[in-house]
This record gives structure tokens, C-alpha cells and sequence, in this order.
């Protein structure tokens, strides 16, 4: 964003004409990377539809962006988007490149207008524009808009609908191009266009896919010890970047998409509207998670949460009572065992103590009200969504219990369906939801 001398301007054009035709010249000059091999070969991928499959951290975001900026540096006046499920997510691309112009000069000299507000957006000295925005309310953001390109990060996380109706339509025009990355999440679109992509001789549709091994920056002793570490499933799924299909997911995500949506957090009580709150405390390793969710009316919606690790009993205590206050609300709190003389200190407190039972008959209210989308929840809060996620039916013996994939947490589970105790009328359940509530022998 600086002028630039006759000199400087010289450099800028003989590095750019080098750059129309190597990209991973391209990234070296203005982003200070040097790719690996499987990098390289994801950047020069080509194609009209392209999807980027790959486990986390093997630099999807980062290849993209690149490719992106390419784009819009060596032609002039393009237009592009970066979407995901929600703002935030989007931003991290432009985070990126603010980080990497203010170290590099080159990328500097090439923008002409960097702003956050009301939308990310940068205007680039040749007129191309590169703008994010998310993909919620079912892509009001982006419908009718012309692009030259669209990156879609975290693609299988947004709804099918809105590939298919919305961002599909945006290129139609300009007959431009999409670039989708992310790690897998079930049998969606994403992995019908990979499919796609694999089968496909003409060159419009193209696949990459690669997992944690393929990123040589990572240590080998590290990636042993995250595989230890996290359940089996997760670690095929999030860093081998396998398409898995689990029927035992109790939270499928053709349900979780329709239920997750991007919105800004109100934090603060509005007038006339009724409140209540979940509360799951810590023991040992896990998090206090506390949920305020909204009950005044369809879709209840979460307008506050808190999740943390390490502070003690009386300052958790302190804090409940602080948000009953504010928000004049009803506590819902796991007074199992440690929870119990807790509860006793909560203003306005239910205490719920966790029996096979009781447990169920939680787990089945909140079943019932994401099968019928009565929730609202945010897209932003990925520690909810994969939590969600990875919550199943896990055989103990001759029974079946509702729980977290061994290795996940289910703390911000808990929390929620606390939350959703207020509710408890749910319970009269729609037939699907019946069926899906047998595994946990709950009906019939
Ligand atoms: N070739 C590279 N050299 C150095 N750092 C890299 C390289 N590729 C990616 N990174 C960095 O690694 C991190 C993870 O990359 P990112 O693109 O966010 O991964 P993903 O989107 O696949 O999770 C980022 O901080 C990025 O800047
Ligand atoms: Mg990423």
C-alpha cells in the first residue's frame, strides 16, 4: 500500500511476468514459501471444479490463497470470493495475506486497499478484488454475485443446497472457476465432485487428495504421537483425510448442517426474552463448558457460551451466578458427584444427576430438537459442530451408550442438551427421530 519508485515498479513487473507462468515462483516472490512437492502439485492442479482434499495442517488454506492471489496478481480486474460456513473461517484467509504482505514488500506493493469492514476486502493495484464472505442463510451473500473464481475452505461444511443453487450459479457468467479445500466430512457433494474429479477425462473436474504423511514440514515422532492421542476414527477422517461413513454418528450431518448457521453472538439479554442455562463442570482433564441458550422461541438459539479448563470450583460458581444474573435465567447443572454441594451455591439451579436414565432422556430432548431443527447454532464454534460430530452410540457390553468417540470430548454436548432440559416437551419425538433414538434404546 506504498508508492512505489520507477525502480521498485520495474522489479514488481519483471517479477510478476516470471510469475505468469511459474507459480511456484510465484509463491517464493510474494508469499517468502517454499512448497513441498505435494504442495506444488495441489497448486498446479488446474481444472474448472477443483477439490483439494486433505488432512489438517498440510497447508490447503495456504496453497489456495496463493493460487488465489495468482490470479488476481497476473490478470487484471478478476473478481474473487473466499466463502466458508462462516465469517470467521473465511477470514483466516485474509489474516494470512496481512501477515504475509506485512513481511513481504512485493505482496505490499501489489494491494491498493486492504479493509476488514463491513466485509473482508482487497482491491488489488491492477482493479482485481478478492472479497469474503460466508456461506449462512443459505447463501444470501453470495447469491447473484459474478465472480471470476470462488475458494471454498472447509467446502464439506457447508450445506449441499448451496453449492448447488448459489455458489455453482456465481461463475456460470464469467465462465470462471472453483476451488474447493477441505477436510472430509461424510458422503456430501464434496465428495460426489471428488468422485467427480477422479473419473474425469476432460480436465474440468479435478481431485487432489493427501493426507498428514504428505507434509513434509510436520515430524514424523509428532504425527505418532496426535495419532496415539486421538480416536481412530478421527484421525482417519481429520489427518488421513478418508471419506468415512459411520452409521453409528448419532448427529448425522445432513442434520447438523440444517441446525448450524453463521450469526453474531448477542451476549446480552434482550427484553421480554426468556433464558436458560447449561452448565457441565469439569473433572479432571476435560472443560467447564456453560451454554446460554435463548428459549423464548423457535429456533432456540445459544447467544453465549464459555468453555475452560483449570479454574476452580468457587470462581466457575462466581461465574454461573453472574450470567443467571444477567440473563435471569434457569440453571440446568450436572450434579453428579462433585456437582452436587456446586449446585447447592447456583442461584435458581435444577440440579440434573446422570443415571442411565436420566442420561438417555437428556441425550434423546436434544436428539428431537436438532431432528426437527428447533435449534440455532453457531457456525463459528467448530468445537461444538465436531463434538456434535463425533457423538455415537458406543456398544458397552450387551448396551449401547450415547457418548463422545473414544478421545473426543463430549463436554459442550452436555452443556447444550443441558441447556435444552427447559425444554423438555421435546421429548415427543417425530418418527425419525424414533428411529434413530432405538439404537439408544430409548423406544421400543
Ligand atoms: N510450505 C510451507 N512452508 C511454511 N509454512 C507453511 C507452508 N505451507 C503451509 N504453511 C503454514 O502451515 C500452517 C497450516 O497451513 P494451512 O494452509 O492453514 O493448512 P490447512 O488449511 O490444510 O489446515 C499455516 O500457518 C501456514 O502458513
Ligand atoms: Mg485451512
Amino acid at each position: 500500500m506504498m508508492t512505489l519508485t520507477a525502480k521498485a515498479r520495474e522489479i514488481l513487473r519483471n517479477v510478476l511476468l516470471k510469475s505468469k507462468k511459474d507459480k511456484v515462483y510465484f509463491a517464493k516472490a510474494f508469499f517468502g514459501l517454499e512448497l513441498g512437492e505435494k504442495q506444488q502439485q495441489a497448486l498446479l492442479l488446474g481444472g474448472k471444479v477443483q477439490i483439494k482434499v486433505a488432512g489438517r495442517r498440510f497447508g490447503k488454506s495456504t496453497v489456495t490463497l496463493i493460487d488465489v492471489v495468482h490470479e488476481c496478481a497476473t490478470k487484471t480486474k478478476q473478481v474473487w470470493y473466499i466463502t466458508a460456513p462462516s465469517i470467521d473461517q473465511a477470514k483466516i484467509y485474509f489474516q494470512e495475506f496481512e501477515q504475509r504482505a506485512a513481511n513481504n514488500s512485493l505482496l505490499d506493493a501489489l494491494v491498493k486497499d486492504f479493509k476488514w469492514s463491513p466485509f473482508p476486502e482487497i482491491t488489488l493495484i491492477n482493479g482485481s478484488k478478492i472479497l469474503g464472505r460466508s456461506t449462512s442463510r443459505n447463501g444470501v451473500y453470495l447469491r447473484g454475485k459474478g465472480a471470476d473464481g470462488v475458494a471454498i475452505t472447509e467446502a464439506a461444511f457447508i450445506k449441499d443446497k448451496v453449492y448447488h443453487d448459489v455458489i455453482r450459479a456465481m461463475v456460470l457468467d464469467r465462465n470462471g472457476v472453483l476451488r474447493l479445500e477441505t477436510t472430509p466430512n461424510g458422503m456430501n457433494y464434496v465428495y460426489k465432485l471428488f468422485q467427480e474429479g477422479l473419473n474425469d477425462s476432460t480436465g474440468y473436474y479435478k481431485s487432489f487428495h493427501a493426507t498428514v504423511y504428505d507434509n513434509e514440514r510436520l515430524d514424523r515422532e509428532e504425527l505418532e504421537r496426535i495419532r496415539r492421542e486421538i480416536p481412530e476414527l478421527a484421525w482417519r477422517i481429520e489427518y488421513l483425510a478418508e471419506f468415512v461413513e459411520d452409521d453409528s454418528f448419532i448427529f448425522p450431518w445432513n442434520l447438523l448442517c440444517e441446525v448450524f448457521d453463521d450469526y453474531e453472538l448477542k451476549k446480552e439479554p434482550q427484553n421480554g426474552h426468556r433464558y436458560s442455562i447449561g452448565v457441565d463442570l469439569a473433572k479432571y482433564q476435560d472443560y467447564t463448558v456453560i451454554i446460554v441458550l435463548d428459549i423464548t422461541r423457535e429456533p432456540y438459539q445459544i447467544v453465549e457460551y464459555h468453555r475452560y479448563q483449570g479454574r476452580l470450583y468457587t470462581d466457575v460458581v462466581a461465574h454461573v451466578n453472574e450470567l443467571q444474573a444477567k440473563y435471569n435465567a434457569r440453571v440446568y447443572l450436572d450434579a453428579t458427584g462433585v456437582g452436587d454441594p456446586i449446585a447447592e451455591q447456583v442461584r435458581n439451579c435444577e440440579p440434573f444427576v446422570f443415571s442411565e436414565k436420566s442420561r438417555n432422556k437428556l441425550i434423546s430432548n436434544l436428539v428431537v430438537l436438532i431432528q426437527q431443527k428447533k435449534l440455532l447454532l453457531p457456525a463459528s464454534w467448530t468445537v461444538l459442530r465436531d463434538e456434535l460430530r463425533y457423538f455415537k452410540n458406543v456398544k458397552r457390553g450387551t448396551k449401547i451408550k450415547a457418548e463422545a468417540s473414544e478421545g473426543y470430548h463430549d463436554d459442550t454436548v452436555m452443556a447444550l442438551a443441558l441447556a435444552c432440559w427447559s425444554l423438555r416437551e421435546y421429548r415427543e419425538a417425530s418418527p425419525e427421530a424414533i428411529s434413530l433414538l432405538r439404537g439408544l434404546r430409548i423406544y421400543g
